[in-house]
Protein backbone atom coordinates (compact mmCIF):
# COMPACT_ATOMS: atom_id res chain seq x y z
CA UNK A 1 0.00 0.00 0.00
CA UNK A 2 1.06 3.46 -0.98
CA UNK A 3 0.57 6.70 0.07
CA UNK A 4 1.47 9.51 -1.19
CA UNK A 5 3.46 8.03 -3.69
CA UNK A 6 5.67 11.61 -4.95
CA UNK A 7 6.73 12.37 -1.45
CA UNK A 8 10.67 12.85 -1.43
CA UNK A 9 11.84 10.31 1.55
CA UNK A 10 10.66 7.10 1.17
CA UNK A 11 9.54 5.68 4.54
CA UNK A 12 8.37 2.07 4.59
CA UNK A 13 6.65 0.37 7.57
CA UNK A 14 6.65 -3.47 7.39
CA UNK A 15 3.34 -3.55 9.30
CA UNK A 16 0.07 -1.70 8.60
CA UNK A 17 -0.26 0.07 12.23
CA UNK A 18 -3.65 2.00 13.66
CA UNK A 19 -4.84 4.65 12.70
CA UNK A 20 -4.18 7.10 10.06
CA UNK A 21 -2.46 10.43 12.34
CA UNK A 22 1.51 8.43 12.11
CA UNK A 23 0.41 8.24 8.22
CA UNK A 24 -0.54 11.88 7.92
CA UNK A 25 2.03 13.32 10.11
CA UNK A 26 4.47 11.76 7.32
CA UNK A 27 3.04 12.52 4.52
CA UNK A 28 2.75 16.43 5.75
CA UNK A 29 6.47 15.95 5.35
CA UNK A 30 6.89 14.92 1.86
CA UNK A 31 7.32 11.65 2.98
CA UNK A 32 6.22 8.72 0.39
CA UNK A 33 4.43 5.99 3.04
CA UNK A 34 4.91 2.15 1.81
CA UNK A 35 3.25 -0.04 4.16
CA UNK A 36 3.88 -4.00 3.85
CA UNK A 37 0.34 -5.15 4.07
CA UNK A 38 2.05 -9.06 3.14
CA UNK A 39 -0.41 -11.85 4.85
CA UNK A 40 2.61 -13.72 6.97
CA UNK A 41 2.71 -12.42 10.03
CA UNK A 42 6.37 -12.47 10.79
CA UNK A 43 8.42 -11.18 8.16
CA UNK A 44 12.12 -12.63 7.85
CA UNK A 45 15.14 -10.73 7.38
CA UNK A 46 15.54 -11.45 3.50
CA UNK A 47 11.82 -10.47 3.98
CA UNK A 48 12.84 -6.68 4.81
CA UNK A 49 15.78 -6.72 2.67
CA UNK A 50 13.59 -6.99 -0.23
CA UNK A 51 11.58 -4.25 1.16
CA UNK A 52 14.00 -1.69 1.94
CA UNK A 53 15.48 -2.28 -1.76
CA UNK A 54 17.65 0.46 -2.68
CA UNK A 55 16.45 3.62 -1.49
CA UNK A 56 14.91 4.31 1.87
CA UNK A 57 15.14 6.89 4.24
CA UNK A 58 13.54 5.20 7.24
CA UNK A 59 11.59 1.97 8.27
CA UNK A 60 9.04 1.35 11.14
CA UNK A 61 9.54 -2.27 12.09
CA UNK A 62 7.81 -4.55 14.78
CA UNK A 63 9.43 -6.47 17.40
CA UNK A 64 8.90 -9.82 15.65
CA UNK A 65 10.97 -8.88 13.79
CA UNK A 66 15.28 -9.24 13.78
CA UNK A 67 16.84 -6.07 13.14
CA UNK A 68 20.78 -6.72 13.32
CA UNK A 69 23.54 -6.44 11.40
CA UNK A 70 22.20 -7.68 8.47
CA UNK A 71 19.25 -4.97 7.94
CA UNK A 72 21.15 -2.38 9.18
CA UNK A 73 23.81 -2.69 6.66
CA UNK A 74 20.93 -2.88 4.15
CA UNK A 75 19.00 0.02 5.16
CA UNK A 76 22.45 1.86 5.11
CA UNK A 77 23.65 0.92 2.00
CA UNK A 78 19.82 2.32 0.54
CA UNK A 79 20.84 5.66 2.65
CA UNK A 80 18.25 5.07 5.17
CA UNK A 81 19.50 7.06 8.35
CA UNK A 82 16.32 6.21 10.92
CA UNK A 83 14.47 2.74 12.77
CA UNK A 84 12.09 2.78 14.72
CA UNK A 85 10.49 0.13 16.66
CA UNK A 86 7.07 -0.21 17.14
CA UNK A 87 7.11 -0.89 20.89
CA UNK A 88 9.06 -0.46 24.13
CA UNK A 89 11.51 -3.12 24.07
CA UNK A 90 15.02 -3.42 22.23
CA UNK A 91 15.06 -6.73 22.81
CA UNK A 92 15.26 -7.66 19.01
CA UNK A 93 17.25 -4.38 17.91
CA UNK A 94 21.17 -4.49 18.34
CA UNK A 95 21.68 -1.21 18.82
CA UNK A 96 25.59 -1.76 18.54
CA UNK A 97 24.74 -2.71 14.80
CA UNK A 98 22.82 0.43 14.08
CA UNK A 99 25.76 2.62 15.60
CA UNK A 100 28.09 0.99 13.26
CA UNK A 101 26.25 1.79 9.94
CA UNK A 102 24.83 5.04 11.18
CA UNK A 103 21.45 4.30 11.30
CA UNK A 104 19.43 6.23 14.17
CA UNK A 105 16.98 3.98 16.37
CA UNK A 106 13.90 4.90 18.54
CA UNK A 107 10.93 3.14 20.61
CA UNK A 108 7.97 4.20 21.79
CA UNK A 109 8.08 4.08 25.51
CA UNK A 110 5.23 5.99 27.58
CA UNK A 111 2.32 5.43 25.80
CA UNK A 112 1.60 2.07 26.47
CA UNK A 113 2.66 2.13 30.25
CA UNK A 114 -0.58 2.12 31.77
CA UNK A 115 -1.93 -0.06 29.15
CA UNK A 116 0.47 -2.97 29.69
CA UNK A 117 0.11 -2.18 33.34
CA UNK A 118 -3.70 -2.61 33.62
CA UNK A 119 -3.07 -6.01 31.87
CA UNK A 120 -0.86 -7.28 34.00
CA UNK A 121 -3.31 -6.04 36.97
CA UNK A 122 -6.19 -7.96 34.41
CA UNK A 123 -4.01 -11.21 34.42
CA UNK A 124 -3.54 -10.94 37.87
CA UNK A 125 -7.64 -10.76 38.76
CA UNK A 126 -8.26 -13.27 36.14
CA UNK A 127 -6.10 -15.72 37.46
CA UNK A 128 -6.66 -15.10 41.24
CA UNK A 129 -10.53 -15.03 41.05
CA UNK A 130 -10.03 -18.17 38.13
CA UNK A 131 -12.21 -16.09 35.45
CA UNK A 132 -11.06 -18.40 32.29
CA UNK A 133 -11.80 -21.45 34.20
CA UNK A 134 -15.32 -20.75 35.36
CA UNK A 135 -15.98 -18.86 32.14
CA UNK A 136 -15.26 -22.47 30.05
CA UNK A 137 -17.51 -24.21 32.90
CA UNK A 138 -20.22 -21.93 31.88
CA UNK A 139 -19.96 -22.18 28.54
CA UNK A 140 -19.27 -25.98 28.62
CA UNK A 141 -22.98 -26.02 30.54
CA UNK A 142 -21.62 -27.16 33.67
CA UNK A 143 -22.90 -25.04 36.09
CA UNK A 144 -26.09 -26.54 38.12
CA UNK A 145 -26.74 -23.97 41.17
CA UNK A 146 -24.79 -22.17 43.29
CA UNK A 147 -22.34 -23.83 45.75
CA UNK A 148 -20.25 -22.48 48.39
CA UNK A 149 -16.75 -23.91 46.77
CA UNK A 150 -17.52 -23.32 43.65
CA UNK A 151 -14.41 -21.88 41.62
CA UNK A 152 -12.91 -20.20 44.78
CA UNK A 153 -9.98 -17.82 44.90
CA UNK A 154 -8.44 -15.49 46.40
CA UNK A 155 -8.93 -11.78 48.03
CA UNK A 156 -6.28 -9.93 46.60
CA UNK A 157 -6.91 -6.78 49.62
CA UNK A 158 -4.04 -7.27 52.28
CA UNK A 159 -2.39 -10.00 50.55
CA UNK A 160 1.12 -8.62 49.30
CA UNK A 161 1.96 -7.64 45.49
CA UNK A 162 5.49 -8.23 44.41
CA UNK A 163 7.09 -6.29 41.56
CA UNK A 164 10.19 -7.24 39.94
CA UNK A 165 11.51 -4.03 37.94
CA UNK A 166 9.91 -1.23 38.76
CA UNK A 167 10.45 1.19 35.83
CA UNK A 168 7.33 2.79 34.75
CA UNK A 169 5.19 -0.08 33.51
CA UNK A 170 6.76 -1.91 37.27
CA UNK A 171 5.53 1.05 38.94
CA UNK A 172 2.04 1.60 37.33
CA UNK A 173 1.18 -1.74 38.07
CA UNK A 174 2.26 -1.15 41.41
CA UNK A 175 0.35 1.41 42.11
CA UNK A 176 -2.89 -0.01 40.38
CA UNK A 177 -2.48 -2.96 42.86
CA UNK A 178 -2.04 -1.00 45.75
CA UNK A 179 -4.57 2.06 45.12
CA UNK A 180 -7.40 -0.69 43.28
CA UNK A 181 -7.00 -3.67 45.90
CA UNK A 182 -5.20 -2.62 48.76
CA UNK A 183 -2.48 -4.74 48.67
CA UNK A 184 0.58 -4.30 50.54
CA UNK A 185 3.93 -3.82 48.24
CA UNK A 186 7.26 -5.27 48.16
CA UNK A 187 9.39 -4.48 44.77
CA UNK A 188 13.15 -5.28 43.46
CA UNK A 189 14.90 -2.92 41.39
CA UNK A 190 18.67 -1.91 41.08
CA UNK A 191 17.61 1.56 40.92
CA UNK A 192 15.67 2.97 43.58
CA UNK A 193 12.07 3.68 42.54
CA UNK A 194 11.61 7.18 43.83
CA UNK A 195 8.38 8.33 42.46
CA UNK A 196 6.50 4.97 43.31
CA UNK A 197 7.98 4.85 47.18
CA UNK A 198 7.02 8.80 47.09
CA UNK A 199 3.35 7.68 45.95
CA UNK A 200 2.91 4.18 48.84
CA UNK A 201 4.02 6.50 51.75
CA UNK A 202 1.45 9.24 50.93
CA UNK A 203 -0.94 6.77 50.21
CA UNK A 204 -0.53 5.11 53.42
CA UNK A 205 -0.79 8.21 55.27
CA UNK A 206 -4.17 9.07 53.48
CA UNK A 207 -5.67 5.62 54.50
CA UNK A 208 -4.09 5.99 58.39
CA UNK A 209 -6.01 9.49 58.36
CA UNK A 210 -9.29 7.82 57.52
CA UNK A 211 -8.86 5.03 59.87
CA UNK A 212 -8.05 2.48 57.37
CA UNK A 213 -5.42 -0.05 57.83
CA UNK A 214 -2.48 1.57 56.45
CA UNK A 215 -0.54 0.10 53.16
CA UNK A 216 2.94 -1.53 54.38
CA UNK A 217 5.87 -1.40 51.51
CA UNK A 218 9.61 -1.96 51.38
CA UNK A 219 12.27 -2.31 48.87
CA UNK A 220 13.72 -5.67 49.00
CA UNK A 221 17.30 -5.96 49.11
CA UNK A 222 17.24 -9.06 46.65
CA UNK A 223 14.62 -10.68 44.43
CA UNK A 224 14.29 -13.90 46.37
CA UNK A 225 13.10 -11.66 49.20
CA UNK A 226 10.06 -10.71 46.61
CA UNK A 227 9.92 -14.51 45.37
CA UNK A 228 9.57 -15.61 49.20
CA UNK A 229 7.06 -13.24 50.59
CA UNK A 230 4.95 -11.87 47.95
CA UNK A 231 1.51 -13.58 46.79
CA UNK A 232 1.16 -12.13 43.57
CA UNK A 233 4.36 -11.71 41.88
CA UNK A 234 4.23 -9.15 38.59
CA UNK A 235 7.72 -9.47 35.86
CA UNK A 236 8.65 -6.10 34.56
CA UNK A 237 12.08 -6.29 33.77
CA UNK A 238 13.77 -5.75 30.22
CA UNK A 239 14.95 -8.75 28.84
CA UNK A 240 19.02 -8.95 28.60
CA UNK A 241 21.82 -11.44 29.07
CA UNK A 242 21.13 -10.64 32.87
CA UNK A 243 17.34 -11.50 33.20
CA UNK A 244 17.19 -14.48 30.98
CA UNK A 245 14.93 -17.34 32.81
CA UNK A 246 15.48 -14.89 35.68
CA UNK A 247 12.23 -17.11 36.95
CA UNK A 248 13.46 -20.86 36.38
CA UNK A 249 13.51 -24.15 38.42
CA UNK A 250 14.96 -22.49 41.51
CA UNK A 251 12.96 -19.14 41.66
CA UNK A 252 10.00 -20.93 41.46
CA UNK A 253 10.56 -23.44 44.37
CA UNK A 254 11.16 -20.07 46.15
CA UNK A 255 7.77 -18.78 46.04
CA UNK A 256 4.97 -19.82 47.85
CA UNK A 257 3.02 -22.80 46.86
CA UNK A 258 0.00 -20.75 46.01
CA UNK A 259 1.45 -17.67 44.57
CA UNK A 260 0.43 -16.15 41.39
CA UNK A 261 3.04 -15.48 38.71
CA UNK A 262 2.28 -12.49 36.15
CA UNK A 263 4.45 -11.95 32.88
CA UNK A 264 3.83 -9.04 30.46
CA UNK A 265 7.32 -8.58 30.05
CA UNK A 266 9.77 -10.49 27.20
CA UNK A 267 8.96 -14.43 27.59
CA UNK A 268 12.62 -15.68 28.05
CA UNK A 269 12.75 -14.19 31.42
CA UNK A 270 10.76 -17.19 32.70
CA UNK A 271 12.28 -20.54 32.07
CA UNK A 272 9.03 -22.02 30.32
CA UNK A 273 9.88 -25.46 30.98
CA UNK A 274 10.54 -25.48 34.02
CA UNK A 275 7.20 -23.08 35.18
CA UNK A 276 5.36 -26.21 33.09
CA UNK A 277 6.42 -28.53 35.65
CA UNK A 278 6.25 -26.52 38.42
CA UNK A 279 2.07 -25.87 37.33
CA UNK A 280 2.00 -29.25 37.01
CA UNK A 281 2.96 -29.96 40.69
CA UNK A 282 1.63 -27.27 42.25
CA UNK A 283 -2.32 -26.76 41.08
CA UNK A 284 -2.81 -24.20 43.61
CA UNK A 285 0.04 -22.16 41.55
CA UNK A 286 -1.01 -20.13 39.04
CA UNK A 287 0.15 -17.76 36.35
CA UNK A 288 -1.16 -15.49 33.78
CA UNK A 289 0.86 -15.13 30.55
CA UNK A 290 1.23 -12.60 27.98
CA UNK A 291 4.67 -13.15 26.72
CA UNK A 292 6.27 -16.91 26.02
CA UNK A 293 9.41 -18.58 24.98
CA UNK A 294 9.50 -19.01 21.76
CA UNK A 295 6.40 -16.52 20.65
CA UNK A 296 3.86 -18.04 18.69
CA UNK A 297 4.75 -20.84 20.15
CA UNK A 298 3.66 -22.34 23.85
CA UNK A 299 5.88 -24.85 25.53
CA UNK A 300 3.98 -28.18 25.73
CA UNK A 301 2.01 -28.94 28.54
CA UNK A 302 0.93 -25.47 28.94
CA UNK A 303 -2.11 -25.26 27.02
CA UNK A 304 -3.73 -27.87 29.13
CA UNK A 305 -2.67 -26.20 32.49
CA UNK A 306 -6.12 -25.16 34.08
CA UNK A 307 -4.19 -22.75 36.71
CA UNK A 308 -2.70 -20.73 33.50
CA UNK A 309 -4.01 -17.93 32.02
CA UNK A 310 -2.95 -17.13 28.45
CA UNK A 311 -3.36 -14.22 25.80
CA UNK A 312 -1.17 -13.37 22.70
CA UNK A 313 1.13 -10.57 23.58
CA UNK A 314 -1.70 -8.20 24.20
CA UNK A 315 -0.47 -6.01 26.51
CA UNK A 316 -0.01 -3.16 24.70
CA UNK A 317 -3.29 -3.55 22.90
CA UNK A 318 -5.69 -1.13 23.31
CA UNK A 319 -6.67 1.54 20.63
CA UNK A 320 -5.24 4.57 21.93
CA UNK A 321 -1.91 3.11 22.51
CA UNK A 322 -1.57 1.12 19.14
CA UNK A 323 -2.24 4.53 17.52
CA UNK A 324 -0.04 6.14 20.03
CA UNK A 325 3.00 4.36 19.07
CA UNK A 326 2.85 4.07 15.17
CA UNK A 327 2.54 8.05 16.00
CA UNK A 328 5.61 8.05 17.86
CA UNK A 329 7.28 5.48 15.59
CA UNK A 330 6.86 7.52 12.74
CA UNK A 331 7.78 10.82 14.57
CA UNK A 332 11.11 8.76 15.64
CA UNK A 333 11.56 8.49 11.71
CA UNK A 334 10.63 11.31 10.58
CA UNK A 335 12.98 13.00 13.28
CA UNK A 336 16.10 11.80 12.13
CA UNK A 337 14.98 12.47 8.48
CA UNK A 338 14.28 16.18 9.55
CA UNK A 339 16.82 16.57 11.96
CA UNK A 340 14.84 16.84 14.69
CA UNK A 341 15.11 15.00 18.21
CA UNK A 342 13.87 11.59 18.56
CA UNK A 343 12.17 9.65 21.08
CA UNK A 344 13.86 6.91 23.29
CA UNK A 345 17.24 7.11 21.17
CA UNK A 346 18.96 4.65 23.49
CA UNK A 347 22.42 6.64 23.09
CA UNK A 348 21.06 9.10 24.92
C1 LIG B 1 6.53 -3.57 23.68
O1 LIG B 1 6.26 -2.46 23.27
O2 LIG B 1 7.69 -3.89 23.93
C2 LIG B 1 5.39 -4.49 23.88
O3 LIG B 1 5.75 -5.78 24.18
C3 LIG B 1 4.47 -4.43 22.69
O4 LIG B 1 3.22 -4.58 23.19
Amino acid sequence: EVWNPNGKYRVISTKPMPGTRWINLLIEQDCRVEICTEKKTILSVEDIIALIGNKCDGVIGQLTEDWGDTLFAALSRAGGKAFSNMAVGYNNVDVNAANKYGVAVGNTPGVLTETTAELAASLSLAASRRIVEADEFMRAGLYDGWLPHLFVGNLLKGQTVGVIGAGRIGSAYARMMVEGFKMNLIYYDLYQATRLEKFVTAYGEFLKSNGEQPVYWKRASSMDEVLREADVISLHPVLDKTTYHLINKESLATMKKEAILVNCSRGPVVDEVALVEHLKQNPMFRVGLDVFEDEPFMKPGLAEMKNAVVVPHIASASKWTREGMATLAALNVLGKIKGYPIWGDPNQ
